[in-house]
């Protein structure tokens, strides 16, 4: 546990007397570094990925989310008036305090009824952003193009060919590519704020099982909801860890969920949004799939669990195959989610 007074002195709210309030390691994320600091605020740590000026972005947009009245932490500014402090020899990084929000943290969607709760509060967020200008600080492009993910991966084999799971990906690579080629054009969606990380561990729940706030606020971007929610489908209805050896995809879940967001979202959500959505969580299984893959073969992965798996590579193939198994168990369930948003979008009188 790092001294973390340096970073706590340079908040004017933990000036008063009395004692200094208990740092925690808070468990939950798998990005940041984070920590509950008295009963009222969490301090985090960003990973590397994010610059400071993304704390920028968070603090422009969470005034039109509380307007709305959406439940996201704010950012506490810092002495200087920044959202963010650094440079703190010798704790070094980037690091941010945020308010803390009551509620439970759950790490998989456990019912119908828990989908729909989440994904009308994930409406209610894009609908409180929906028409709002913002020109992005800090910017992370290229995160969903699945055609450089697949060229990644191409170049991944061509690169690595006496690699131990050569064969595994190369022929991991023939289904995905065939599986891409046949999944369809890409639509073409409004532009929309995005959270960009919709999983449900960026949600917090109430006693009852309502949704109530959402965290995590580093990935929003401009973006479309084919892949914003592609991405929360493809993980809320995933019943078992990114690693387990048969995936499926949950529709029970996935129809609750589509029904619980058009329904909170129908006053702008537009007919061509809703009809991509019964596609998109395969869409992302593959492409992540394709980034998995990739890894395996370049042993890249900062997050590997060396109890479980004898190296990096191991770990990326069982999640690459994991997202595959996903995908075609979406793909199957694609059919009866079209049926679905076709009679949501009559219902809705969508536009
Ligand atoms: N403001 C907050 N209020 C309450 N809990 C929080 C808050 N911020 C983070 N947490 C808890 O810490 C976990 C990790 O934080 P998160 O911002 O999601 O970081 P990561 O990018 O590492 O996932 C969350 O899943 C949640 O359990
Ligand atoms: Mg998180």
């Amino acid at each position: 546990m790092p001294d973390l007074s340096p970073i706590l002195a340079c908040y004017p709210v933990f000036d008063r007397a009395g004692p200094t309030p208990a740092v925690v390691p808070m468990s939950g994320g798998l990005i940041n570094a984070t920590f509950a600091v008295g009963s009222d605020h969490v301090l985090q740590r960003l990973h590397p990925i994010f610059r400071g000026e993304v704390n920028l972005d968070i603090a422009a947009l969470v005034p039109h989310l509380h307007a709305a009245g959406v439940r996201v932490p704010s950012i506490v500014a810092a002495r200087d008036g920044r959202p963010f402090v650094t440079g703190l020899t010798p704790v070094e990084g980037i690091w941010r305090l945020l308010t803390r929000l009551p509620g439970r943290t759950l790490h998989s969607v456990p019912s119908p009824a828990v989908a729909r709760t989440a994904a009308e509060l994930c409406a209610r967020f894009h609908g409180a952003l929906h028409g709002v200008a913002h020109t992005f600080a800090f910017e992370r492009p290229g995160a969903h193009d699945t055609e450089l993910h697949r060229s990644r991966l191409h170049q991944a084999l061509a690169r690595h060919p006496s690699h131990r799971f050569h064969g595994d990906v190369a022929a991991l690579t023939v289904g995905l590519d065939r599986a891409w080629l046949a999944w369809g054009p890409l639509p073409h969606l409004p532009p929309r704020i995005v959270h960009g990380d919709l999983k449900v561990s960026n949600l917090l729940f109430d006693g009852d099982g309502a949704a109530t706030a959402v965290l995590d606020l580093d990935t929003m971007a401009w973006g479309t909801l084919d892949i914003e929610l592609g991405d929360a489908l493809r993980s809320w209805c995933n019943p078992g860890r990114e690693d387990d050896p048969a995936p499926r995809f949950d529709v029970a879940v996935g129809l609750a969920a589509l029904d619980g967001y058009a329904a909170a979202a129908a006053a702008w959500l537009t007919r061509a949004e809703l009809a991509a959505l019964p596609a998109a969580a395969e869409h992302i299984a593959l492409e992540l799939s394709m980034r998995f893959a990739a890894d395996a073969l370049n042993e890249n992965y900062f997050g590997w669990d060396a109890t479980r798996f004898a190296s990096r590579a191991e770990h990326n193939l069982v999640r690459a195959l994991n997202q595959w198994g996903l995908a075609q168990s979406a793909a199957a369930a694609r059919s009866e989610l079209v049926a679905a948003t076709a009679t949501l979008a009559k219902r809705l009188c969508l536009e």
